[in-house]
């Protein structure tokens, strides 16, 4: 099998479950690999899902996925809107990005409609809670099968 989609997660989302579940869910982030997972083998992908509350770290797992993965998924949760270093990341590896937030940010406060991400991603999901990361997953295979189609007809 080729290499892994990486699922990153950024700071806070290890609190899942427990944290403020009204808005993002009471599945735990645990529950939420192990489905990521379930719909990816389905689809014959596999998935390399991280968590991490720092935000060199990500960068790290970033570039990393430049040689180890076949396309990024990313929930960068409150770095979403602040990080310059995550989105010359993003840009540097070279792979399909698809942002992905449980919440729909744009129902929330300003500063969560601002996305650095957004900048480096083929697409966006948000608002469908855990379900997201299936979604995620199901657009990524497309992406990923596109990228691998031969060009149409007169666009070679
Ligand atoms: C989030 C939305 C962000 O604005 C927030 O900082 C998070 C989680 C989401 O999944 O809805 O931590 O990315």
């Amino acid at each position: 099998m080729s290499k892994p989609i990486f699922v990153l997660n950024g700071p806070n989302l290890n609190l899942l479950g427990v944290r403020e579940p009204a808005i993002y869910g009471a599945e735990t982030l645990t529950d939420i690999a192990r489905r990521t997972e379930v719909r990816a083998s389905s689809l014959g992908l596999k998935t390399d899902f991280r968590q991490s509350n720092i935000e060199g770290e990500l960068v790290t797992w970033i570039q990393e996925a430049r040689s180890g993965a076949c396309g990024i998924i990313i929930n960068a949760a409150a770095y979403t809107h602040t990080s310059v270093a995550i989105l010359d990341a993003l840009n540097a590896a070279e792979k399909p990005v698809i942002e992905l937030h449980l919440s729909n940010v744009h129902r929330r406060e300003a500063f969560r409609h601002h996305s650095y991400v957004a900048a480096a991603a083929t697409g966006i999901i948000c608002g469908f809670g855990a379900k997201g990361y299936e979604l995620a997953v199901e657009a990524m295979a497309d992406l990923l099968k596109r990228q691998g189609a031969p060009a149409p007809a007169g666009k070679s």
